[in-house]
């Protein structure tokens, strides 16, 4: 069975990057990130967000949490969408980690909207209720949907008027960044991001992200956080050195423009087959379609995928840095005859 479009983890890692856990692997250095590479990285990723603190993190579901944790208090709330990954992918850990619950808004196409920021306005200020105190959004959204700069600037301008920090889950935000042909920086903090969890493992790393803080004042005790969280490894530099190997030439751009642009190729290709609907045009490297169940339960056998949305036969298809054209065709082609019978 094919398993490339299951989803973007589902590729090995990038031939470069595993180049550079080779070179790292040399001799000794300080442990839990107080080595040379560490700093390297570090000082090449700034070029690409800006002023910000990087802190090396093991998963995205870590630096959720620990980000949130750094910066909110037990009775606090976030505000999310009801699709986010801290509310239906991360078995309850923000809430059981943090203690801080989760406002769920109900989401359009993967995102929330300005007017869902103040949605919980009437709970400010009333001790009965969890007091909201910050807004998390995912670039590119788990629909696989782009908010644009403006979108952000203006979610990001209501947030801070109602007193609020702004995150961003941004465990595709290199797939964002390439499909808004920007720097991370540019669509994260340049905005009025507070604090991002920056993904690396979907991007072709083999393991590590990062929780980045623009505002720097947030991040007085996030080493003692991360601790906490069991997110600080002992041998970090590894983490670093495929950092420092992604961002010091383009090689995320590359990987994320070949992932994203065989997402527009299966979408177009989809959308010539009779009887299957595309629910919406591929921004980054996610493709969500509806065919008729006798088909996905005929194709399923073949090319792995997830079933999106029993109720209307959704399906999703993930595409990555090593998706094959030569697979996306077979998958068409399987899928026409089915269609045809
Ligand atoms: C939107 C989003 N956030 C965060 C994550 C982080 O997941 P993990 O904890 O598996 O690294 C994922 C992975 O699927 C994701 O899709």
């Amino acid at each position: 069975m094919y398993s490339g479009f299951f989803s973007d983890n589902c590729a090995g890692v990038l031939p470069e990057i595993m180049n550079s856990l080779i070179s790292e692997n040399n001799g000794f250095s300080r442990p839990y990130g107080h080595d040379q590479t560490t700093e390297e990285a570090k000082k090449i990723l700034k070029k690409h967000l800006g002023d910000a603190e990087v802190n090396f993190m093991l998963t995205g579901t870590g630096a959720n949490v620990a980000l949130i944790a750094s910066v909110l208090r037990p009775f606090q709330g976030v505000i999310c969408t009801d699709t986010a990954h801290i509310n239906v992918d991360e078995c309850g850990a923000p809430e059981r980690f943090t203690s801080c619950k989760l406002l769920t808004v109900p989401s359009y196409n993967g995102k929330l909207t300005p007017e869902d920021i103040t949605r919980y306005s009437h709970c400010s200020d009333f001790e009965h209720n969890v007091q909201p105190a910050m807004v998390s959004i995912s670039q590119a959204t788990e629909a696989g949907s782009l908010y644009t700069v403006d979108e952000v600037k203006e979610i990001a301008r209501i947030t801070h008027e109602n007193g609020m920090y702004l995150h961003m889950d941004g465990a595709r935000i290199i797939n964002a960044a390439c499909a808004m042909n920007k720097t991370i920086g540019q669509i994260t903090g340049e905005l009025g991001v507070d604090i991002l969890s920056l993904g690396g493992t979907k991007a072709g790393m083999m393991f590590g992200e990062a929780a980045v803080f623009f505002n720097k004042q947030l991040a007085k005790d996030f080493k003692y956080i991360r601790k906490q969280s069991m997110q600080l490894l002992s041998k970090f530099r590894f983490v670093a050195a495929q950092f420092k190997r992604m961002f010091e030439d383009d090689l995320w751009f590359r990987a994320a423009s070949h992932a994203n642009s065989m997402a527009a190729y299966l979408g177009r290709e989809l959308e010539n087959i009779e009887g299957v609907k595309l629910s919406s045009t591929p921004e980054v490297n996610a493709v969500f379609a509806q065919i008729p169940r006798k088909a996905v339960d005929e194709i399923i056998n073949e090319f792995g995928f997830y079933i999106w949305n029993e109720k209307i036969n959704e399906i999703r298809l993930m595409t990555n840095f090593a998706t094959d054209k030569k697979d996306i065709d077979a998958f068409i082609s399987k899928l026409k005859e089915i269609m045809k019978k």
